[in-house]
């Protein structure tokens, strides 16, 4: 069964929470990436999520909640700090990890004792949790190892067939999954950058520490403390290299591989001028962190829709939302940079 929806009316979101209630599959709109959503509280029905996603077992969950009141009943208890958060940036693009309650299922939470919670801010997201009258896991609605959607058209085209209803809620405005910030040890730990930056996040908490795989990989020898970071992700078939440097530096490498079928994912200043005999693709201006991570997931998959071999991103400054867009690139492109010499 499946009908790709338009939310235009309350029915078909009645008719989508009724499929969650009943254990179903709903992909869904939120302000960051589309979900694909399952009841939380239903080990069933998460575990469906991984079957469609073709989701490694060991990759936890978000649990979407659409009123802090939902909090209480999937954490053993409630520190100040998330109460703060909660006030500065829900609804919106912000996840806590925080203890556990025995209502999460092992199926959410991978089998770690922690759980990650979020409340969404698109009007659809929060509507469709409130009719469902649970709270919803959903991670990004791709086939794993695929770029995160962020248009109706993108989920059709990875879980066609494999989930029960898709609600068209239009392109997402931020572009880029949640910030995943962890509240379960001492020092508050950003495991996942996002549109709630590091900046942000330190106004508020002050201090606030980074997880190593942030910006770098996560070490193969050591576990991950957020399962998600250590899988090459978010990419398209097409090689890429960032390449950090300026826009004359840029600009003359690409000159060197003019006529080699390469491609160019550059910013809309490096295309100002034309570039001839390289493809490109713009993802924005390299000042406006938020049309860059607005644009960059649908762009990593035109490069494949264009039969993209070789690709070489001029890569984003790593500071407020630049971080989010860098942490995506570096691995869709599998860690390879390229470091120029102005
Ligand atoms: O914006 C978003 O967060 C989107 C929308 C749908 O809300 N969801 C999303 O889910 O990006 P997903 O599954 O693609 O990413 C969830 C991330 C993964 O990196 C996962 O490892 C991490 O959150 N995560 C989930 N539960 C965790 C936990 N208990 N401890 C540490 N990391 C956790
Ligand atoms: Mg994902």
């Amino acid at each position: 069964m499946e009908a790709r929806d338009s939310v235009t009316g309350g029915g078909a979101l009645r008719r989508a929470a009724q499929v969650l209630r009943g254990g179903g599959l709903v992909v869904f709109p939120t302000e960051t990436v589309y979900g694909l959503g399952a009841n939380a509280l239903d080990g069933g029905a998460a575990a469906r999520i991984f079957a469609a996603k073709g989701r490694p077992q060991d990759n936890p969950l978000i649990a979407h909640i659409a009123r802090l009141e939902e909090l209480a009943s999937l954490v053993r208890e409630i520190p100040g700090r998330a109460r703060l958060l909660a006030e500065h940036f829900w609804p919106g693009p912000l996840t806590m990890v925080l203890p556990k309650s025995a209502a999460v299922p092992d199926a959410v939470s991978a089998g770690l004792d922690t759980v990650a919670v979020r409340m969404p801010s698109h009007p659809v997201a929060r509507a469709l949790i409130s009719l469902a009258g649970v709270p919803v896991a959903a991670p990004s609605a791709n086939r794993s190892g695929s770029p995160s959607p962020t248009t109706a058209a993108h989920c059709a085209a990875d879980l066609d067939g494999r989930v029960d209803v898709i609600l068209d809620g239009g392109p997402c405005e931020v572009g880029l999954e949640s910030t995943v910030l962890s509240l379960a040890g001492e020092v508050p730990l950003l495991l996942r950058p996002g549109a709630v930056t590091l900046e942000q996040l330190r106004e508020v908490l002050g201090e606030v520490a980074v997880d190593e795989a942030v910006t770098g990989k996560a070490g193969e020898d050591r576990p991950a403390s957020s399962p998600g970071m250590k899988y090459k992700h978010y990419a398209p078939r097409a090689d890429i290299t960032l390449v950090h440097g300026s826009r004359g530096a840029f600009r003359k490498f690409l000159e060197e591989r003019a006529g080699t079928g390469a491609f160019a994912l550059l910013f809309d200043e490096d295309a100002a001028c034309g570039l001839p005999g390289v493809e490109s693709l713009s993802y924005g201006s390299e000042t406006d962190f938020a049309a860059q991570g607005g644009l960059l997931f649908a762009r990593l998959r035109e490069l494949d829709e264009r039969g993209a071999k070789t690709v070489y991103a001029h890569a984003p400054k790593p500071e407020g939302v630049g971080l989010a867009v860098y942490n995506r690139l570096v691995r869709a492109a599998a860690f390879h940079e390229i470091y120029l010499d102005d």
